[in-house]
C-alpha cells in the first residue's frame, strides 16, 4: 500500500496512522477513566446525603417520636411523628441550596401528590416488588438531565399501618389533609415506595469531557510538532543526500568525470556514497585503459 509513495511520504502517512491510533485510544480510555470517576465521585455525594437523611429520621424516630407520642397522645403533630414527612421537608430545604440535588420519596400510590413516583421510578419499585432487584444503581435521565441516582426500597412494617391502612383507622387530621384519594392499602411487608437520591453529573462530565478535549488539543500539538521534527530530519539527512548522490552520479553517467560525490554525515548514506566513489575510480581507471 504504501510501495508508491516516496519515503518521506511513507513515514508521513505511517505516523498519521500512529496519531489517529494513539489519540483515539488514549481519548477512549481518558473518557472511560474520568467517567468511573464521576461515577465514584457521585456515589460518595448519595451517600453521604443519604447517610445524613436516614440519621435525621432515626433521630426522629428514636428521640422524638416516642416523647411526642408519650406526652400528647391524642395530637395529630406529623411534623415531630412522621418520618417521610420531616425528610421531605428537609430535603426541600436542602434544595434552596443545592437546587439540582434531589430527594425523593416516591410511591405510586401516595398521600401526597407531589410524592406520586414518575414513569421510571414506577418500574424501580414494580421491580423491588417482584424481587428482580434489591437497590438500584446508576446514570438516570430526568427532565432532559442527566443525574446518577441511588434507590432503595421501602417496605410497609407494623409502625406504619396504623396511618397508611384505611382512612377510617387513620388520623382524621390526616385524612382531612391528604384526602382519601391514595396512600392508603397498605398490607405488612408490602413494598410501598422506594427512597431515591438524584445527584447531578452533567457538571462532572462536561468538566471530563473539557479536560479530555485539552488533552486532545496538547497531544495534537505535540504531535505536529514531532511530525514537522522528524519530516526536516528525513529531508536534511536523507532526501537531500540521495537526491544529491542521484545528481552526480547522473552527471558522471554522462561523463563529468569531475564531479564528486560529498556526504556530511556519517552513516549508511555515506557508505553508499563512498562505494559509487570506489566505483567511480574503477570507472576512471578502466577507461583510462581502454583509452591506451
Ligand atoms: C403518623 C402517620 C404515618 C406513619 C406511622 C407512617 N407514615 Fe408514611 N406518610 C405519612 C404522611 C402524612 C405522608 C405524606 C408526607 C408528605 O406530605 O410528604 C407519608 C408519606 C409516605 C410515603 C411517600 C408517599 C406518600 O404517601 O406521600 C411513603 C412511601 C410512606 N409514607 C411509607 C411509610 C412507611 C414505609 C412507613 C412505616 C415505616 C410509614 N409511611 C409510616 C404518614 C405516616
Amino acid at each position: 500500500m504504501f510501495r508508491n509513495l516516496t519515503i518521506r511520504k511513507r513515514i508521513m502517512a505511517i505516523l498519521a496512522i500512529v496519531y489517529v491510533i494513539s489519540l483515539s485510544l488514549a481519548v477512549g480510555g481518558g473518557y472511560y477513566v474520568l467517567r468511573q470517576d464521576t461515577i465514584r465521585e457521585s456515589n460518595e455525594k448519595t451517600e453521604i446525603f443519604s447517610a445524613a437523611m436516614s440519621s435525621s429520621a432515626a433521630y426522629l424516630g428514636s428521640a422524638i417520636r416516642p416523647k411526642v407520642l408519650e406526652y400528647l397522645p391524642e395530637t395529630y403533630f406529623p411534623e415531630a411523628t412522621v418520618g417521610i414527612f420531616m425528610l421531605t421537608t428537609i430535603a426541600k430545604t436542602v434544595q434552596d441550596q443545592y437546587p439540582e440535588y434531589i430527594y425523593r420519596i416516591a410511591s405510586p400510590n401516595p398521600l401526597n401528590p407531589e410524592n406520586l413516583a414518575n414513569e421510571w421510578e414506577e418500574q424501580t419499585i414494580k421491580k423491588f416488588e417482584t424481587g428482580e432487584m434489591e437497590s438500584w444503581r446508576g446514570f438516570v435521565e430526568r427532565d432532559g438531565k442527566e443525574y446518577y441516582a441511588v434507590a432503595t426500597p421501602m417496605s410497609a412494617g407494623q409502625n406504619c399501618i396504623w396511618c397508611h391502612d384505611t382512612p377510617e383507622v387513620a388520623h382524621p387530621k390526616m385524612v382531612e389533609q391528604y384526602g382519601t384519594r391514595s396512600g392508603y392499602g397498605y398490607t405488612l411487608g408490602d413494598v410501598v415506595g422506594a427512597r431515591i437520591v438524584y445527584v447531578p453529573t452533567d457538571v462532572a462530565l462536561a468538566q471530563a469531557k473539557k479536560k479530555l478535549a485539552y488533552f486532545a488539543g496538547g497531544f495534537s500539538l505535540f504531535f505536529l510538532l514531532a511530525l514537522i521534527a522528524v519530516d526536516r530530519i528525513i529531508v536534511s539527512s536523507v532526501v537531500r543526500p540521495i537526491e544529491n548522490i542521484v545528481a552526480v552520479a547522473e552527471d558522471i553517467s554522462r561523463g563529468k568525470m569531475d564531479r564528486e560525490f560529498e556526504v556530511k554525515s556519517n552513516d549508511e548514506i555515506k557508505a553508499l556514497a563512498d562505494a559509487f566513489k570506489r566505483m567511480k575510480v574503477s570507472l576512471a581507471k578502466a577507461m583510462d585503459i581502454l583509452r591506451k
